[in-house]
């Protein structure tokens, strides 16, 4: 297979550089909320401890990226677009998701285009997310 065949059939979560990519891009995403006043609305309707969300975002990004799918075993039935609006959160907070996770992708060494089209996703997924 040729260079361009390979590229066409590689999974995202290849294409990240596998779990350590998607933990490093993880930490730091929540790294910034819990320590960058930009980001102070969206730390404020978080738990103080991180450490679950932590867990939880590197599995549903593993499976969401083509890799292991062990996180919709564990939350089986449950629907992350419902369980956030639920929430009810805002636009700012959604713009704060959006600007963090954004930062995180640009300082983790993604491949410029893998991170485009995350940004373009989280984009969709996070004002479909927003309550009002
Ligand atoms: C766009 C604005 C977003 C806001 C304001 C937001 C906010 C939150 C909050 C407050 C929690 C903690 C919920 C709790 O205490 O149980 C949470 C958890 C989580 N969020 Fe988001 N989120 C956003 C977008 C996203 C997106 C786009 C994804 C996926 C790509 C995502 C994936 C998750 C996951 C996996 C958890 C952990 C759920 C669990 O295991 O209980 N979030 N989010």
């Amino acid at each position: 297979m040729n260079e361009a065949g390979a590229e066409a059939t590689m999974l995202p979560f290849e294409e990240i550089g596998g779990a350590p990519a998607v933990r490093a891009l993880v930490e730091r995403f929540y790294d910034l909320m819990d320590g960058d006043d930009r980001f102070a609305a969206l730390r404020a309707i978080h738990a103080p401890d991180l450490t679950p969300m932590r867990q939880s975002l590197v599995g549903f990004l593993t499976a969401w990226l083509g890799g292991p799918r062990d996180w919709f075993e564990i939350n089986a039935g449950t629907c992350i677009m419902s369980a956030h609006r639920q929430l009810g959160f805002g636009a700012v907070e959604t713009a704060q998701w959006l600007q963090a996770m954004g930062q995180a992708l640009a300082e983790s060494g993604i491949p410029a285009d893998l991170a485009s089209r995350m940004n373009d996703a989280f984009e969709r997924m996070g004002h479909a997310m927003q309550a009002g």
